[in-house]
């Protein structure tokens, strides 16, 4: 792996321990440090123990590391090459799919702490990014519809095409089916950053969904995976457009319909309520000036971002995408 993204030197590669068993291996790394999987684990705790595991090793500057397995992986192990020493490189393995269109692209890393998501991190471009759409195939179905999430996602905000080709493109794909998939989801996500790489304007559109997503997986105590949370997000971010007069309601029906395809709910479960999820959203980092900025979609391929939107439409939105309570 070293050699083929460009570095030399000991390497270090963190992964989990679904994803080590099956892959560490084959990357022939000096090093394995292999962390708890789950985005509970997306923790300082978890950097913590890479900087001890890479201290006992005597990776020096010379050094890389290497993320192998999902975002959450990606995203602890960017961070960790973004401080250790004052920084060292390292090259992203994605393993999921959601890993691979969106998390291991673009170069934010980072942690959650309990008070919300992603509330501490770096910008931190890896070496390379190394895809293998192989392994694809040992990733467990409902964390490949999560990943189809942010595909989604992508084709709303500039790719169409990707909307039709996630109706013949399932996991159990060729694998030149599933390349072709993630070239033109990746291509979306590279486009926005290379133009605005630390998120001054443009790049905020990629957190379409993103605002309730977070909220969604902070509230249900991350039971909800993050790819499941972006589908709900990405109704209620229609819906919300719909409810100012942005975007006509059919298109909210039209993303539920591509949700359902991939497998994906399209509702909020009743158990969280709207009004923890406003709150939620409140701490959430995206604020400007303490206005909340949400991307709004005026139709697929033209988002807006705007601070003009009132909490008390928030939560129409939010009771209106939510699941009725059993009463
Ligand atoms: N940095 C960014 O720009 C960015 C963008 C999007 C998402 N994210 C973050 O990414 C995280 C979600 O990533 P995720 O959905 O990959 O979750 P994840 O990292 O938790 O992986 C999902 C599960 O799949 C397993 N797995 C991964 N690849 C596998 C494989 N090939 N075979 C078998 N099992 C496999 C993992 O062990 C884990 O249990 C969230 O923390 C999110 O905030 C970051
Ligand atoms: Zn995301």
């Amino acid at each position: 792996v070293g050699e083929n993204a460009g570095i030399f030197g000991p390497t270090a590669l963190i992964t989990d321990p679904n994803v080590g068993p099956l892959y560490a291996e084959s990357c022939q790394t000096d090093h394995v440090i292999t962390l708890p999987a789950g985005e509970q684990y997306k923790t300082l705790a978890s950097v913590q123990t890479i900087y001890d595991a890479l201290l006992a090793a005597n990776l020096d500057r010379k050094g890389s590391l290497l993320a192998l397995g999902g975002g959450v992986i990606g995203d602890v192990t960017g961070f960790a090459a973004a401080t250790y020493l004052r920084g060292l490189p390292f090259v992203q393995l994605p393993t999921s799919l959601l890993a691979m269109v969106d998390a291991s692209v673009g170069g934010k890393t980072g942690v959650d702490l309990p008070q919300g998501k992603n509330l501490v991190g770096a910008f931190k471009q890896p070496a390379a990014v190394l895809a293998d759409v192989v392994t694809l195939q040992t990733l467990p179905a409902l964390e490949f519809s999560a990943g189809m999430a942010e595909v989604i996602k992508h084709g709303l905000l500039a790719a169409p095409a990707l909307l039709h080709q996630i109706e013949t493109t399932g996991q159990t794909a060729s694998p030149i089916a599933l390349r072709s998939l993630l070239l033109r989801a990746i291509q979306v996500k590279q486009q926005v950053v290379e133009a605005d790489p630390y998120e001054q304007g443009r790049r905020a559109t990629l957190n379409l969904g993103h605002t309730f997503a977070h909220a969604i997986e902070q509230v249900s105590h991350y039971a909800i995976r993050h790819g499941e949370a972006v589908g709900m997000g990405l109704v209620a971010a229609a819906d919300l457009s719909a409810r100012l007069g942005h975007a006509n309601p059919a298109l909210t029906d039209q993303i539920r319909g591509w949700l359902a395809q991939v497998g994906l709910p399209t509702a909020i479960p009743a158990h969280l309520p709207p009004t923890s999820l406003l709150a939620a959203m409140q701490t959430d980092k995206k604020k400007d000036a303490g206005k909340m900025r949400y991307v709004l979609l005026r139709a697929i391929g033209d988002p807006l971002v705007t601070d003009q939107v009132s909490p008390a439409a928030v939560v129409e939105t939010l009771q209106a995408i939510s699941l009725p309570t059993n009463s």
